[in-house]
């Protein structure tokens, strides 16, 4: 495993740790060797020293597993090399073959690009042109060489082709892995096992029983530390494009035929294929962005965070009405939301039934009682909530005849159920990186298909900066234009 971007940020707080925890469960193949490569000036004696203290910086562990750090820490080396820079990559070969020598067998290589999206080209032009890489006719192929791609996966429609046209002309597409993380979190993953390994719902998910369906990616922090880079991205590029459209895709996608990779990816491409234009033909959007504003409690606004402009027109919110044009979905919308510094940290598909076609019970107004709902909790609580009516016990008051209902909650929850609280994404994806199961990983046209729908938002809100953008007060749960963005089409709803 080679990883670029050795010394930075995602790989001392997710994959050190994610490999410390993946060795902790024995789960790493005895053959592996780690090669870090980074400017830095380093031995391995020190890189293993500065991963072992940000490991227990960042992971928060009272103790390590001395027998499992012993075991990474002696199959980890470093190199100093500028991945940008060809000049430097005899160095990495060299030292690719300094530990491979030892070894029996032709390596594996899989690069992980844990780099800025400003060095990536010219990371991957020198990979392929190095040999380093090599292009493999098919997953089956020994060995293999794979390549770890972070998010983001370009700015727009038009830098995702061209990065995708780069990579595939140097290997196949079986070998590159697209990260996005929400596809590791143990709660997505069970959409897929809730929706095809039950049939109790799957007769009822469609337009015929459920009335809307609202998503939600909510987080209680500000943009911390990346201020520069959120200036740049904003809610839509940073979790919209990604995270919120692949919840979407799981939630709504046909059953798959088998669990395969690309029989998984179809469906969710064909779901992204079906999504009305979200700017329609007289330039409009249903949707709303907003910007979080200081609050009492001491929590700063965006404009005053590090690195982001007093000035700053960046949404750190949205909330979208998106339509899905197909034979399950027509008529039934989706509601997503995300932003930063929300009240609670909070991701989660909220699936509204509609309400009974004759309601004979009571409740105000008349025949009105609340709906029921289907909550799949990705974080916090990991788990699956049923709301349902039952009769409230007791006998009828006079006043009020017939039964009184009250709604009720079957609660599924992971830790509750399992005890161990489920796997962090980035073990689950790094392991199957190594693999070669590409079931939770992007495929290039899907990763299109998604700029496809946000790109024309995206557009239409850069040519359009509202000075006078709706704002919430941090610690709140968004504008009130989210609120009305739901109420205009579902009077009384409200997000969940
Ligand atoms: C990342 C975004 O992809 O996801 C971050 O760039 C965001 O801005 C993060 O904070 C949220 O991930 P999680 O797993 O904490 O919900």
């Amino acid at each position: 495993m080679i990883i670029f971007g050795a010394s930075g940020d995602l790989t001392r707080r997710k994959l050190m740790p994610a490999l410390y925890h993946l060795a902790v469960g024995r789960l790493l193949d005895d053959g592996l060797a780690i090669l870090g490569v980074a400017r830095e000036s380093m031995t391995d004696e020190q890189y293993r020293e500065l991963m072992r203290a940000e490991l227990v910086k960042s992971d928060g562990l009272e103790s390590i597993d001395e027998d499992a750090w012993t075991w990474l820490a002696g199959r980890m080396w470093y190199a100093t090399a500028d991945f940008a820079d060809p000049g430097t990559l005899p160095a990495i070969a060299a030292k690719l073959v300094a530990i491979e020598g030892s070894r029996s067998g032709e390596a594996n290589h899989l690069f992980y690009l844990a780099i800025p999206p400003s060095v990536f080209p010219a990371t991957v032009t020198n990979l392929a042109a190095s040999a380093l890489m090599k292009r493999t006719a098919s997953s089956s192929e020994r060995p293999w060489s794979r390549i770890v791609v972070e998010k983001p996966f370009g700015r727009s429609l038009e830098s995702a082709l061209e990065l995708n046209a780069l990579l595939l002309d140097r290997v196949g597409e079986h070998q590159v892995y697209r990260i996005d993380h929400y596809l590791g979190k143990e709660a997505v993953q069970n959409i897929l096992v809730f929706r095809f390994a039950n049939s109790i719902f799957e007769p009822l998910w469609n337009r015929q029983y459920i009335s809307h369906v609202q998503i939600t990616a909510a987080e209680s922090i500000g943009v911390e530390t990346r201020g520069k880079y959120y200036e740049e991205a904003g809610v839509v590029r940073d979790m919209f494009q990604n995270h919120l459209l692949q919840l979407l895709a799981l939630a709504a996608m046909e059953p798959p035929i088998a669990l395969e990779a690309d029989a998984v990816r179809d469906e969710k491409v064909k779901v992204l294929r079906s999504i009305r234009p979200l700017v329609g033909s007289d330039g409009e959007a249903a949707a709303v962005r907003a910007q979080y504003l200081a609050a009492e409690t001491g929590a700063r606004g965006y404009r005053a965070e590090h690195g982001v402009a007093p000035e700053s027109v960046t949404p750190t919110f949205a909330a979208m009405r998106i339509a899905i044009d197909n034979w399950r979905w027509k008529g039934v919308p989706f509601f997503l939301r995300s932003g930063k510094r929300m009240k609670e940290r909070k991701s989660e598909i909220v699936v509204q039934f509609k309400s009974p076609p004759h309601m004979i019970f009571g409740g105000e107004p008349a025949g009105h009682v609340p709906p029921g709902l289907l909550t799949m909790r990705v974080q916090p609580r990991e788990g699956i909530a049923l709301r349902f009516q039952v009769k409230t016990p007791g006998t009828v008051h006079e006043l009020t005849p017939g039964f009184e209902t009250t709604p009720v909650e079957m609660d599924f929850c992971y830790q509750d159920a399992f005890g161990d609280t489920p796997s962090p994404a980035y073990e689950t994806l790094l392991l199957d990186t190594m693999l070669g199961d590409a079931t939770l990983f992007t495929r290039s046209d899907e990763v299109e298909m998604a700029w496809r729908v946000m790109d024309p938002l995206i557009n239409l809100w850069s040519e359009r900066p509202a000075p006078d953008m709706p704002t919430y007060t941090a610690g709140s749960w968004g504008p009130r234009e989210a609120d009305d963005l739901l109420t205009r089409e579902l009077p009384g709803a409200q997000w969940l």
